[in-house]
């Protein structure tokens, strides 16, 4: 009986590959106290955790030392998943991130096939079910995160038909032509199809996963958000991941923020303009476009070196997997050659920073930015466009934003381009340096607006509201 095991204690269970924490390193070089890492997922849950006293989080602590113990973090119980150097390896860097990550962005980058990988990521997925099922209360909520964790759903509902359970895959799932080319195409849709509800950033990921399942003839479709599967209700829907809006409008306000804002603009000689990216150093986010369509402006003097000035955030990631380390040499190429072409001692055109910022300096950089470069070839959301116009809190700034990243579909205020067309890149940020102030506030006030509507604590309640609808008494 469930009852009399004590561990099954949570009645939401929460699981992604990461926990929401990280260790940081003590003074004698040992690994020292955790702290929250703040994710947008953390911040999401924070007020349906508040109330949900009985509650865990299940996910990978960072490191494949020996295993750790559940243990109870800033009122969140936190379960770690243990993962040998080598499951990390075939799991994460391999079938995560050398096979599925590439594949469901369009395959920018070849993604591999390797029945090793798949092996490793079947029993990674395997073991994180385990944890679940021994940590969920009866008839308790699970709500499974992105796309590593694909086959835990199904095998969650093998062992626990009692449990309500939720998926939602935060980067953008592929067209049919593209997934199918999966050797295990069927396996990872039968282990989505173990939710009752699937959902997606956007409604082209959840119609691109509802054809994959009928097609493969995995399940059927009852209208249009509504799949069934041996006579069990699955509903697949988009849900639009929003952000923690008050941190950054807040944030943004503070006098240290405006300082700081004002010393990076120093720093840069006080240029006209400033453009700013940020993003992880991912060969999906276009960081390669964007500094070639300014090198172009930069040597048909269009723009001119000192007047408009580029920072780069390229925050280190996936370090050991191989086409990462080809994007960090390639970004390190382009940066040299127009800082090269177009420098003068002390004025650098170009600014590339390949660290992680703090809270607190990423905000200075948002402030200080007349311009956001967001212009990925492929993006689920992407949360820093979300992030800036929320610190625009007095409407100025231009974004410049790519067709392709989910963000879109709220932000179509911004100058959208598709990223592709470098020709079309360089027109949008001569357009938004130019921009009559009128018309960017104009853009910004309506940005700003919609980023306010669906932050991310509506984005969980509406997710976890949705599934109490689709796997209560009433849908069965
Ligand atoms: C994307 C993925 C997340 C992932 C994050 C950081 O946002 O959707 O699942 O955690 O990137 O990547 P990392 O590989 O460092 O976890």
């Amino acid at each position: 009986m469930l009852e009399e095991r004590k561990d099954h204690i949570a009645d939401l269970v929460v699981v992604a590959n990461r926990l929401p924490v990280r260790r940081e390193q003590g003074d004698d070089g040992e690994s020292g106290d955790w702290t929250v890492s703040p994710g947008g997922l953390v911040s999401a849950l924070a007020p349906v955790v508040a109330d949900k006293k009985r509650f865990a989080w299940v996910g990978w602590p960072g490191s494949s030392e020996a295993p750790l113990e559940p243990f109870t973090h800033d009122g969140m119980r936190l379960v770690p998943a243990h993962l040998t150097a080598e499951e990390h390896e075939l799991h994460y860097e391999g079938m995560s991130n050398g096979t599925l990550w590439p594949l469901y962005h369009d395959k920018i980058e070849p993604a591999e096939f390797h029945r090793t990988w798949y092996d490793g990521y079947r029993r990674v997925n395997r073991r994180f079910a385990d944890l679940i099922c021994d940590s969920a209360a009866e008839d308790a909520t699970v709500w499974v995160h992105d796309y590593q964790l694909q086959l835990v759903p199904g095998y969650v509902r093998a062992n626990r038909p009692d449990l309500s359970i939720g998926f939602f895959l935060h980067i953008p799932f592929p067209p049919s032509e593209l997934f199918r080319q999966i050797p295990w195409r069927e396996d990872l849709t039968i282990g989505l199809l173990g939710a009752d509800l699937i959902g997606f950033q956007t409604p082209e990921g959840a119609a691109n996963f509802a054809r994959v399942a009928e097609s493969l003839d995995l399940a059927t479709r009852e209208s249009a958000n509504l799949l069934s599967r041996n006579g069990r209700p699955i509903e697949v829907r988009s849900f639009p991941i929003g952000i923690d809006v008050e941190r950054y409008a807040e944030g943004a306000t503070r006098p240290e923020i405006t300082a700081g804002a004002v010393a990076v603009r120093e720093r840069l000689g006080n240029p006209r303009s400033v453009l700013l990216g940020v993003d992880r150093l991912d060969y999906t986010k276009g960081i390669d476009v964007r500094l070639r369509a300014f090198g172009e402006l930069l040597a048909e003097e269009r723009f001119a070196p000192g007047e408009v000035n580029l920072i780069q955030v390229a925050e280190p990631s996936r370090g050991n997997v191989d086409a990462y380390v080809a994007l960090r040499e390639r970004v390190q190429g382009l940066v040299g050659e127009i800082n090269g072409d177009f420098a003068r001692v002390g004025v650098p055109p170009v600014h590339y920073i390949h660290q992680s910022q703090d809270f607190d300096e990423l905000m200075s950089l948002y402030r200080s930015a007349d311009v956001m470069m967001v212009t990925p070839f492929r993006d689920g959301m992407n949360l820093v466009a979300k992030e800036w116009v929320a610190t625009r809190y007095d409407d100025t700034g231009v974004l410049v934003l790519s067709e392709f990243a989910g963000a879109v579909h709220e932000l179509d205020r911004a100058l959208i381009v598709n990223p592709y067309d470098i020709d079309g890149v360089k027109e949008a940020l001569v357009r938004a340096v130019l921009m009559d102030p009128a018309e960017a506030a104009e853009r910004m006030a309506a940005m700003r607006a919609s980023v306010e509507q669906n932050n991310a604590v509506k984005w969980a309640e509406s997710f976890l509201q949705a599934l109490a609808e689709t796997s209560g008494p009433q849908a069965s």
